[in-house]
């Protein structure tokens, strides 16, 4: 294989992993993609099973509200599990699950068809039809796979909430997607302890009002409410005799909807993102197969949680798509010792681990000596995703973990985008920090203010030009602001909400967000949802949240706080808001610190200028204050 020469610091590919490869010329695809991306997609599409084939690949006629696969019959969760069980893959493992404290379980593709059909089987006999929405709560545990995917099967939309949220961010959600069934588990364990999920679920609901039953799934096992007529255990229903380990499906249309899944945005609530059949099974199936090189014998272990679009399209549906061994861990990378991680690597032979940034800085902290207790060979691949990762990381990823022969994908994409739409692939030459260049037949760019391509190594905005085919559909219940988020700014173009620059080779490089969103490690959260749940505290008249700068978690909330008349500042004050947006939102969520301030920048008409606080913070220049009225 011959390489151009690249600029900067690069990483070229082994023959090994060239020879492996299922993409060995990635030029040559490229090249074909761009040419004909749409027949790119439906050769793709043509690789997955449809009980009716579409009239269109792609019907643009009604911009931004893009369709794919017209007409076309299909159910993603029949290609996940049925399609399988007519091969020798029907008694491959489909699923290793570890738990935090060491229970193990496994689901050939027998075995997790039996239970989703069973699944399905207890959502319908609670009235779940085709086109309701089920709302799933749980930790990282076999059953949130199995939920997802009986509501695939029998056409539910499921909206998973990740558990690491809490009571608002939860009753907020299951109000805005009108669930009738919440699917909980009694608890998760965490770190050792227990998060009383159920508990949490029951503050929620006395919030909101759409749900007519909780499917309570056991986990942990200590007591929980059980509200009668309300609340059913899984364990009791999934016996009944009526519930058999057959469960027909339904025949989607390609464009019907798979899934909501809530993501912050620029202002207000967070919004629900939705994702439909066909196309979200062509984009995920085909980004996984190409850039984690998934084949036959592979162990595979993403370890994002479900609850996130990198769990729903890279730990549930792309994986099972191809036919994968899929691993799962539910507890903390570091429990008991800084060493589970890796110990898990080599007690299961994973060859692909699949991560993010700040999880590679976690556990760089501990020092090399808990990797090298370890046999890590098996690893071939690794993966990055949730934020730009620093050089020092990746190298640290690079050498440490994968000893120098382990390309390392890391891939940029976003809830919307429902697939990889910047990333390498095993074959492709790496710069450490960069995604390299897009997927094959995606056009993106970096432009200025008025949409003109900025120059090699500037900063600009980052949009997509073409349409691919697992993007969102809309906003659930709100395609205005659907359009307006992301198709405005650059009529015809997607915005993604990213600032970012390309270098003289066409690699790109994130910088980050440039809008309210902040990434704390890894997870995407909204400062608007920071504040709202600040000012429900009797003491705070007002709040302006902002990310700056952490080592481990790449951003870190701070949060600026005008108490109302009456309360005085204190660190105990200061610590009890902390604990109310953990117990709000979640703990991830928690500000690392509050400031007491007397007043907040703000513009004329009245809207905090968080760009000034954050550029105050940082002791740097806020730029143009024109528009400040202090
Ligand atoms: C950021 C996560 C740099 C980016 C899959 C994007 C990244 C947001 C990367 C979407 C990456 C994701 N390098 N930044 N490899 N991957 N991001 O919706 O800011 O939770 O807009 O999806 O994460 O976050 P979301």
């Amino acid at each position: 294989m011959h390489f151009n020469k690249l600029s900067g610091e690069v990483f070229y590919p082994s023959q090994e992993v060239i020879e492996k490869a299922h993409i060995k010329n990635w030029d040559e695809l490229n090249e074909f993609a761009t040419k004909d991306y749409l027949g790119f997609w439906e050769k793709m599409a043509n690789e997955l099973h449809w009980f009716q084939k579409w009239d269109k690949v792609l019907d643009d006629s009604q911009k931004p509200f893009y369709k794919w696969f017209t007409n076309a019959k299909v159910n993603v969760a029949y290609n996940c599990l049925d399609v399988h069980l007519k091969t020798p893959r029907r008694n491959k493992l489909a699923l290793i699950w570890e738990g935090e404290n060491g229970d193990l379980r496994t689901y050939s593709y027998h075995a997790l068809h039996r239970e989703v059909c069973k699944f399905a089987n207890v959502l319908k006999s609670l009235g779940v039809n085709k086109g309701d929405r089920v709302t799933i709560y749980m930790g990282r545990i076999p059953e949130i796979i199995m939920a997802m995917l009986a509501c695939a099967r029998i056409g539910a939309i499921h909206s998973v909430v990740y558990g690491g949220f809490s009571v608002e961010a939860l009753s907020e959600r299951i109000e805005d997607s009108q669930s009738k069934v919440l699917v909980v588990a009694d608890g998760a364990y965490q770190r050792g302890k227990i998060v009383p999920l159920k508990q949490i679920a029951d503050e929620a609901l006395q919030r909101c009002g759409t749900v007519e039953n909780v499917l309570v799934v056991r986990r942990t096992g200590q007591p929980v409410n059980m509200e009668e007529g309300r609340d059913m255990w899984y364990h009791d229903l999934v016996n009944l005799p009526f519930i058999t380990q057959n469960c027909s499906l339904e025949i989607m249309d390609a464009e019907d909807p798979l899934f909501i899944l809530y993501t912050s945005g620029t202002t207000g609530k967070p919004k629900a993102i939705l994702h439909t059949q066909g196309g979200y099974m062509v984009g995920v199936y085909t980004t996984l197969k190409y850039v984690f090189d998934i084949h036959e014998e592979d162990r595979y272990w993403c370890a994002a949680d479900p609850g996130w679009i990198t769990g729903h399209s890279y730990i549930v549906y792309g994986p099972l798509l191809n036919g994968a061994t899929s691993f799962l861990y539910e507890g903390a990378p570091n429990y008991p010792y800084p060493n589970r991680w890796w110990s898990m690597i080599e007690k299961y032979g994973i060859n692909i681990l699949y991560t993010a940034p700040t999880a590679i800085r976690g556990l760089m902290r501990f020092g090399e000596a808990w990797v090298n207790r370890h046999d890590l060979s098996s690893l071939r691949l690794l993966g990055s995703v949730g934020e730009p990762i620093n050089p020092e990381a990746w190298k640290w990823y690079y050498r440490v973990v994968g000893k120098e022969k382990c390309p390392i994908m890391d891939t940029w994409w976003q809830t919307e985008t429902g697939m990889f739409m910047i990333t390498p692939m095993p074959s492709v030459p790496l710069k450490p920090g960069s995604g390299t260049r897009p997927f094959p037949g995606i056009e993106m760019d970096v432009v200025d203010e008025n949409g003109n391509s900025v120059k090699p190594n500037e900063e600009g905005y980052l949009v997509i030009k073409t349409p691919w085919p697992s993007m969102m559909r809309t906003i659930y219940k709100d395609p205005e602001r659907y359009v307006n988020q992301y198709w405005s700014k650059f009529p015809g173009w997607y915005l993604t909400g990213d600032s970012a620059r390309k270098d003289e080779d066409g690699y790109f490089w994130i910088i980050g967000r440039v809008d309210d969103v902040i990434k704390v490690s890894g997870y995407r959260l909204g400062t608007a949802e920071i504040e709202s749940a600040l000012v429900s505290h009797p003491a705070v008249a007002e709040a302006a949240a902002i990310g700056l700068p952490h080592e481990v978690k790449g951003n870190a909330i701070h949060a600026y706080v005008i108490l109302k008349q009456g309360y005085e500042k204190s660190p105990h004050l200061a610590e009890e808001l902390r604990q109310h947006v953990a117990h709000e939102v979640g703990p991830i969520a928690k500000p690392e610190h509050i400031e007491f301030v007397d007043s907040l920048p703000k513009t004329r008409s009245g809207k905090i200028m968080r760009r000034v606080l954050k550029a105050r913070a940082l002791g740097q220049d806020p730029g143009n204050i024109s528009t400040l009225e202090e």
